[in-house]
């Protein structure tokens, strides 16, 4: 069932689909909303529904240069079942105002973005290790997406240490990865490419690592 909060929301972006920002004031008092961050396609509101569960909106441009499909491979692979690194993301709404832009609305938990680890140290710095050979640039955006996914898991596999404490979550961490990459070839016209940046990973409250926005599409 949507919260008060939600609906709010969603109203609102139905009058307004460009807008930037959810009108505070236009919510119950009790219900403060705040925006938590933004990037290229998404800006990013946190809410308290009243339950002590801080929650966040999304809401993401999904028309323009290059629109949005990442955030709904995440709901499909929530919908297959519970992976422990996918965030925990569910699609409230899609629409279009005649002449305006397309948004989409979802719904995540709170993750702290603060928060790292050597599995986050290790996806950020292997950036610097995997490149495409020129060859495996011919073949178009699409497929050399495709491969760069590859090389880069197969890179971090090199990693796996059952002595290493510091790295105990890489073996799940690679296989939801590669859950999600699997998705993404799926889709033979878009271009994925990893993402692993400090502001797009994350973790959940009981320290484990949520890869929050992981995939760029071309
Ligand atoms: N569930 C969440 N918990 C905390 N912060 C979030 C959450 N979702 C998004 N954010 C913040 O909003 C920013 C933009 O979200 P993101 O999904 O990365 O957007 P984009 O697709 O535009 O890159 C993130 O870098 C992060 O700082
Ligand atoms: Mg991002």
């Amino acid at each position: 069932m949507l919260t008060k909060v939600m609906q709010s929301a969603i109203q609102h972006y139905r009058k307004n689909p460009s807008s930037q920002t959810i009108p505070i004031y236009s919510f119950d008092k009790d219900l403060p909303v705040r925006q938590i961050g933004w990037g290229g396609w998404t800006t990013a509101f946190e809410y308290d529904d009243g339950t002590g569960m801080p929650t966040v909106l999304l809401s993401v441009r999904k028309t323009g240069t290059n629109p949005d499909k990442t955030k709904d491979l995440l709901v499909k692979l929530n919908e297959q079942g519970y992976r422990p690194h996918i965030p925990i993301i569910e699609k409230l709404d899609q629409f279009t105002k005649k002449g305006s832009e397309t948004r989409a609305l979802y719904k995540m938990p709170l993750y702290d973005v603060y928060a790292y680890n050597d599995v986050t140290d290790l996806l950020v710095e292997a950036k610097e290790d995997v490149y495409l050979t020129s060859d495996e640039k011919i073949g178009g955006a699409v497929y050399a997406g495709k491969i760069y996914r590859k090389k880069y898991l197969e890179y971090l596999k090199t990693f796996i240490d059952p002595n290493n404490q510091g790295l105990e979550q890489l073996p799940s961490v690679i296989e939801d990865l590669q859950a999600l990459s699997n998705l993404a070839d799926k889709d033979e016209d878009t271009s994925y490419v990893w993402d692993f940046e400090y502001h797009n990973l994350a973790m959940d409250n009981e320290n484990k690592v949520i890869l929050l926005d992981v995939l760029i599409n071309g």
